[in-house]
C-alpha cells in the first residue's frame, strides 16, 4: 500500500471527468479513474455537483480547444464557489500546450498535467491541498496551480493502476505520441514523440487482462504501427511481432489496433492478416487527401498510389476487409481538383465509417504560417460532399450485412431491452439480439436481420463457445 493509500481520503464526493478528443484521450480518462480510486477512493459520478474532484481531459488536435476549456472553466466555477474544497484539474493536450496560460487566466484551477504526467496526479493534488493551508508568502511563491507537463515517457506506464478490465475487450496502449510531424498537425508537439513500451510489459498487461476474462484487445497508439518495443533479449518487436504474440495469449481471439499511419504498413503487418485469423478485417487508415500535391504539403511522405497498393495488398488476402480513415478538408492552397481526388479514392476505396474535418489551423504547427485561403463556405460544401458520399458507402455496407451471419463478440445487456444482449462484428458494428446474459464473453453467430444508421438487430443462430463456457463455469465451482 502506498503512503498516499495509507491515508485517510480527504474527499467524500466524487470524481467527474469530462474528456475531450480522440480513444487515447478515453483511455487516459480511464486510467485516471482508476488511479484516482485507488488513493483517495473516488468513484466516477455524473455530474460536476456529485463532485470533489472535477478534472477535464482536453484535446487540441482541432478547432477552438482552448475556447472550449475556458468555457467549461467558466461553467465550473460556481461549483468551486459552492464548495471551495473541489480539487479542480486541467490535463491533455491543452494543458500540456497552454498550460501557463491556463494558470493565469483560470485561477480556480488547482492541477494542470500534461498527457504524460497524469501518473503524478495523486502527488499534485497533495501538493494542491497542502497549499491551501499554507500561508499567503508561500502562495504567492507557488503561483497557485500545481503544474507538470512534462514528458518522463515510460514512468507513466509504470505508475499507473494495474490493467483491470471494464469487460470482455480491452485498449491496450503500446506506444505514446508521433514523431511524424505533419505538417497540420500538433500530437508530436502536445503528446511528445514516438515511445514504446516494452514487449514484456506489454504482453504482461494484456495476459492479465485475459485472465481477467477479456476476449478481444484493441492494441492502442497514437501511430500505433510504429510500435518498436524492446525484448528482454534486446531484439526490438515491431507491431507484427506484437500481433503474433498476443495470438498466443489463452482467451485472446480478437485483435484490434488503432490508429495506423499508412507508411507503418509493413509487409510483416500485411502477412499478419494471412497468419494471425485473430486479427479482425478491419483496418482504420487515415489518409486526409487524395491528393499527391495535398499530400506532399501535408507532410504524409507518401502518395495516394502508395495507399492504394497498400489496400489492395491486403483485400487480396482479406477480401472482405472494412477499411476505415479520417480526412482533412480545405488544407491551405487546396484546390477543387484536389477535393475531387479525395472524393474519386473514397469512390474507389470504398470506406465503411470513417472521421473527416475542416482543416483548422494548429498554433505551432508548420501549416498554420501558411496562408489559410480556403474560404469557409468552401471547406463546408466540400465536407458535405465528402460526408455524404462516406455515410452512403457506410449504409450500403450496414444494407449488405442484412442477411449474413456474423461472428459477434458479446459484450453487455442491451441497452434497448432486459432480454437481448449486444455485442460487436469483426467490422465494429453493434449488434442487439435476444439473448441471456451467460453469452457476455462468448462469440456467437448472429443472422442480420435490420440495419440501421448506427446499429444492426440481429438472431441468434449458433453458439460455438457454449460448451467450453459452461465447462469453464463447472470448473470454477
Ligand atoms: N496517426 C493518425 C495518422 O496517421 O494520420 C492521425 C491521428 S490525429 C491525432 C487524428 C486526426 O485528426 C487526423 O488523422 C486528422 O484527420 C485530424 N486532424 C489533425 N490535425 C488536424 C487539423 N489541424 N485540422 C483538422 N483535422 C486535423
Ligand atoms: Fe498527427 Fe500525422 Fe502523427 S496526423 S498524430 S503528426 S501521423
Amino acid at each position: 500500500m502506498s503512503e498516499l493509500q495509507s491515508r485517510t481520503s480527504p474527499f467524500s464526493g466524487g470524481l467527474f471527468i469530462k474528456t475531450y478528443g480522440c480513444q487515447m484521450n478515453e483511455y487516459d480518462s480511464d486510467r485516471m479513474a482508476k488511479l484516482l480510486e485507488k488513493t483517495y477512493g473516488l468513484s466516477l459520478v455524473e455530474t460536476p455537483e456529485e463532485a470533489d474532484m472535477l478534472l477535464l481531459n482536453t484535446c487540441s488536435v482541432r478547432e477552438k480547444a482552448q475556447e472550449k476549456v475556458f468555457d467549461e472553466l467558466g461553467r465550473w466555477k460556481k461549483w468551486k464557489a459552492a464548495k471551495p474544497n473541489r480539487v479542480i484539474g486541467v490535463g491533455g493536450c491543452v494543458a500540456s500546450q497552454e498550460g501557463d496560460v491556463i494558470r493565469k487566466r483560470a485561477p480556480l484551477v488547482d492541477v494542470i498535467f500534461g498527457p504524460q504526467t497524469l501518473h503524478r496526479l495523486p502527488a499534485m493534488i497533495e501538493e494542491a491541498l497542502a497549499l491551501r493551508t499554507a500561508t499567503e508568502q508561500d502562495k504567492k511563491l507557488k503561483k497557485r496551480a500545481i503544474i507538470d507537463i512534462s514528458f518522463p515517457e515510460i514512468e507513466k506506464f509504470d505508475n499507473l493502476a494495474e490493467p483491470e478490465s471494464n469487460g470482455v475487450s480491452a485498449f491496450v496502449s503500446v506506444m505514446e505520441g508521433c514523431s511524424k510531424y505533419c505538417t497540420f498537425c500538433v500530437v508530436p508537439y502536445t503528446r511528445g514523440e514516438e515511445f514504446s513500451r516494452p514487449f514484456s510489459d506489454v504482453m504482461a498487461e494484456i495476459e492479465s487482462l485475459a485472465q481477467q476474462g477479456v476476449r478481444e484487445v484493441n492494441l492502442l497508439g497514437q501511430n500505433v504501427n510504429a510500435y518498436r518495443g524492446e525484448m528482454p533479449d534486446g531484439e526490438v518487436a515491431d507491431l507484427a511481432v506484437l500481433i503474433h504474440a498476443v495470438r498466443a495469449v489463452e482467451g485472446i481471439d480478437r485483435i484490434r489496433f488503432t490508429t495506423s499511419h499508412p507508411n507503418e504498413m509493413t509487409q510483416s503487418l500485411i502477412d499478419c492478416y494471412a497468419e494471425v485469423p485473430e486479427l479482425v478485417s478491419h483496418l482504420h487508415l487515415p489518409i486526409q487527401s487524395g491528393s499527391d500535391r495535398v499530400l506532399a504539403m501535408m507532410k504524409r511522405n507518401h502518395m495516394a498510389i502508395e495507399y492504394k497498393a497498400t489496400i489492395r495488398k491486403i483485400r487480396k488476402i482479406r477480401p472482405d476487409l472494412s477499411l476505415s480513415g479520417d480526412f482533412i478538408v480545405g488544407f491551405p492552397g487546396e484546390t477543387c481538383d484536389d477535393f475531387k481526388e479525395t472524393l474519386a479514392l473514397v469512390k474507389e476505396m470504398n470506406y465503411d465509417r470513417s472521421f473527416s474535418f475542416i482543416y483548422s489551423p494548429r498554433p505551432g504547427t508548420p501549416a498554420a504560417s501558411l496562408p489559410d485561403d480556403v474560404e469557409l463556405h468552401m471547406k463546408k460544401r466540400r465536407l458535405q460532399a465528402l460526408q455524404a458520399m462516406l455515410n452512403e458507402q457506410t449504409a450500403a455496407i450496414s444494407d449488405g450485412m442484412v442477411g449474413t451471419t456474423q461472428r459477434v463478440l458479446v459484450e453487455r445487456l442491451s441497452r434497448n431491452s432486459t432480454n437481448e444482449v449486444s455485442g460487436r462484428t469483426e467490422n465494429n458494428r453493434v449488434v442487439n439480439f435476444e439473448g441471456q446474459p451467460e453469452l457476455i464473453g462468448q462469440f456467437v453467430d448472429v443472422l442480420i436481420e435490420e440495419a440501421y444508421t448506427n446499429s444492426l438487430k440481429g438472431k441468434l443462430v449458433a453458439t460455438p463457445e457454449a460448451e467450453q463456457f459452461s465447462q469453464r463455469q463447472f470448473y470454477a465451482l
